[in-house]
């Protein structure tokens, strides 16, 4: 097919779209924080250290929640590391990525960066090294007002008013055996479940986040995911998902059909959550919180001696640098549009994760911070892609690839805005360019209100220090819409984003 026919009907909604489908993640890991998001001296920094020219940059991604402090970190953290006069805290050895902690940004430092670019934080404990005893402390810490002992302590550390962190994620990948204190879905589950018995004892109105699997490929998925889910589900609003994707085969065709593997993911645990719910006779939804996604390959290589230990316990480091090209921005394009059509059981997800971690934005200690390939569709989704997910019918041409005999040419996904527009995310899988036409039942009278493309680049080209803007999107041209039919080409190999206005 050489033609490619959509149909989009404003009363075929899928769901709400929940606005922390565009979030992302902070953890304390390479220079995802010193020297990404703090950095005292910087030309830049505000008052309390932090870049400025990071926060504009996180600002224009508009995510409405980071999660934080990790990810592998938080399961040998101690979180009253991070807390009192900054002279006095102690350094300490990172287990997860072989580094060492300065402990100079906690969860104080970490709040008011939060106020400061406007995003609600969303609070890891551990249960790695620890457990119940340090997340409820911890809890009491960040959301009581005061008069109890933790809370008292926040309030003599400089803050009088509580955070009041509505969500809160209970340990970290808790199946991998990287991480400190790995568990058996038996042991993680009944853990799990104490914990967030007395994390709810406290304010039962607080979102808890568990651990599903690392990703699908883990040996106990996903009979982990209905274990835990057992042991929780009547404590539990969300199941937390990962999954990281590459290509290092060098296959475009079988790379950009990667969001399909994302898809069975998320169905065979929708259906997990839907079996542990019969079989408890349950009322309550349990939903699923993605809360680490991206692509990370490009930097994996170049991070084993550190992370062997070959270079001691440096602070800071550069790790899980990935640069990214433009095919990675076309997946990060497809991956958003999947989240999109599954906003009815997706309701978190994070990118994994901000700045200069496998980021969007990276960082020269000193020097510019600047946007990768991959900030574009995801600024252009969260911006655009708030409101009701829609239900599209599309008909157009397939190609064979490893995960699937029949990959559809185009991918897209569509948003009904509160004002009665809608937005349109288009991915064209295609090396040649593909005649669209869009048919909207429905709906008042739109104009194209706004028209992007990113397309034109060698699959391989980044952007970097010295050339910022070498891959961006740029204005579409030659769209039409009339009488209820929109017309327009995509690129090859190309990410379109269209907001119809009435
Ligand atoms: O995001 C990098 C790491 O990937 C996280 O620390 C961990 O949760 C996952 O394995």
């Amino acid at each position: 097919m050489t033609h490619a026919s959509i149909k989009l009907d404003k009363d075929r909604v899928i769901a709400p779209i929940d606005p922390r489908l565009y979030g992302s993640f902070i953890e304390h890991l390479g220079r995802a924080v010193y020297t990404g998001i703090h950095e005292p001296g910087h030309p830049s920094a505000d008052a309390n250290g932090f870049r400025r020219d990071v926060i504009s940059l996180v600002q224009q991604l508009s995510v409405p929640v980071v999660r934080y402090p990790g990810g592998n970190f938080v399961s040998a953290y101690n979180w009253e590391d991070g807390i009192g006069p900054v002279e006095k805290r102690p350094r300490r050895l990172d287990l997860a990525w072989h580094t060492a902690e300065p402990n100079t940004v906690g969860i104080h430092e970490f709040a008011q960066w939060c106020e400061a670019v406007g995003t609600e934080m969303m609070l890891a404990v551990n249960l790695g090294s620890r457990g119940l005893d340090a997340a409820r402390a911890f809890l009491e810490y960040c959301n009581h007002p005061g008069g109890s002992a933790w809370s008292d302590l926040r309030r003599a550390n400089g803050r009088a008013e509580p955070w009041n962190v509505r969500l809160w994620c209970l340990g970290n990948e808790m199946d991998g055996p990287w991480q400190v204190g790995q568990k058996s879905a038996e042991e993680y589950g009944k853990l799990a479940h104490e914990t967030a018995k007395a994390m709810l004892a406290f304010d039962p109105s607080l979102e808890l986040v568990v651990c599903g699997s690392s990703n699908p490929e883990m040996p106990s998925y996903p009979q982990w995911e209905a274990t835990v889910l057992e042991h929780t589900y009547e404590q539990a609003s969300h199941i937390s998902l990962h999954m990281y994707f590459n290509n290092r085969a060098g296959n475009l065709g079988n790379y950009l059909a990667q969001n399909i593997r994302l898809e069975r993911y998320i169905e065979t645990i929708a259906a997990t959550i839907r079996y542990v719910k019969a079989k408890k006779r349950s009322k309550r939804d349990v939903t699923i919180s993605f809360d680490e996604w991206n692509v990370w390959y490009h930097s994996r290589e170049a991070d084993k001696p550190i992370l062997r230990g070959e270079q001691g316990w440096p602070v800071a480091p550069r790790l899980l640098e990935d640069i990214y090209n433009f095919e990675d921005a076309l997946l990060v394009s497809l991956i958003i549009n999947s989240f999109i059509r599954h906003a009815d059981v997706v309701k978190i997800a994070c990118l994994a994760q901000l700045v200069n971690v496998i980021a969007p934005i990276m960082t020269e200690p000193g020097g510019a911070a600047w946007r990768q390939t991959i900030f574009h569709p995801f600024a252009l989704a969260s911006r655009l892609g708030r409101g009701k997910a829609l239900d599209l019918q599309v008909s157009c041409g397939a190609y064979q690839a490893d995960i699937a005999d029949q990959v559809p040419q185009v991918d897209c996904a569509g948003v009904l805005h509160d004002d009665g527009g809608v937005a349109l995310f288009l991915v064209n899988r295609g090396e040649g360019q593909m005649p669209v036409s869009v048919r909207l039942d429905g709906f008042a009278a739109l104009r194209l209100a706004e028209h992007h493309e990113l397309a034109g680049h060698g699959i391989k080209a980044a952007n970097s220090l010295q050339q910022p803007e070498a891959v961006k999107p740029v204005a579409g041209q030659g769209a039409r819409l009339a009488e209820g039919l929109l017309s327009l080409t995509l690129p090859p190999l190309s990410y379109t984003a269209l907001r119809l206005a009435p």
